[in-house]
């Protein structure tokens, strides 16, 4: 009863989390670049992410915990880094890359726009939008084999 209660929950914050994500790298960037001003586009990319920046922490904290638990009850911690366990495996490497990046947002924002907001930023945003392609897609990818291993896929 617990572990599915748990699971339910882990889904919840997934679909928060990620549908987030895509949503800023498929509406967002593309409303960005189509933006004149660079000062107008670093304002508007600050103020979403800055946004969003609340909603992914809480939901990599509830994803986090409801995860852990699920595995410490199911006594599954020894199925992280083998073949049974690539998908486990594949959510902690995505889980412990978000949580890095969320806890250096600050530091990350002053390098990509240390000094640039007077240049022109399409480079910057064209760099960042791949960024967020690469990080969605392994997100997508981590979601795939999560479902298809734990319905028998494998
Ligand atoms: C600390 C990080 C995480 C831990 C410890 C964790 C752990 C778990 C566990 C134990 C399950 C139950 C299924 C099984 O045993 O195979 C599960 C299910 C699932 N997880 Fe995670 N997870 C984590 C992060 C993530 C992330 C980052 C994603 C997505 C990007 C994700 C997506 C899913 C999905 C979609 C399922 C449902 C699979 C199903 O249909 O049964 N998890 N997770």
């Amino acid at each position: 009863m617990i572990v599915p209660l748990l699971i339910a929950v882990h889904v919840l914050g997934v679909v928060l989390w990620i549908g987030g994500v895509a949503f800023v790298t498929i509406i967002v960037f593309p409303m960005l670049m189509r933006m004149e001003s660079s000062m107008e586009k670093v304002m508007f990319f600050q103020g979403v992410e800055h946004r969003f920046a609340k909603i992914a922490k809480m939901s990599v904290a509830v994803v986090g915990l409801t995860g852990g638990w699920a595995l410490s009850v199911m006594h599954g911690w020894n199925r992280l880094f083998t073949a049974q366990g690539i998908d486990i495996t594949l959510m902690l490497v995505v889980w412990t890359f978000y949580l890095l990046v969320l806890l250096f947002e600050g530091k990350l924002f002053k390098i990509i726009f240390k000094g640039e907001a007077q240049h022109d930023m399409s480079k910057v945003f064209l760099k960042l939008t791949a960024f967020h392609w690469v990080v969605l897609v392994l997100s997508l990818l981590t979601i795939f084999v999560g479902v298809f291993a734990g319905h028998g896929g494998f």
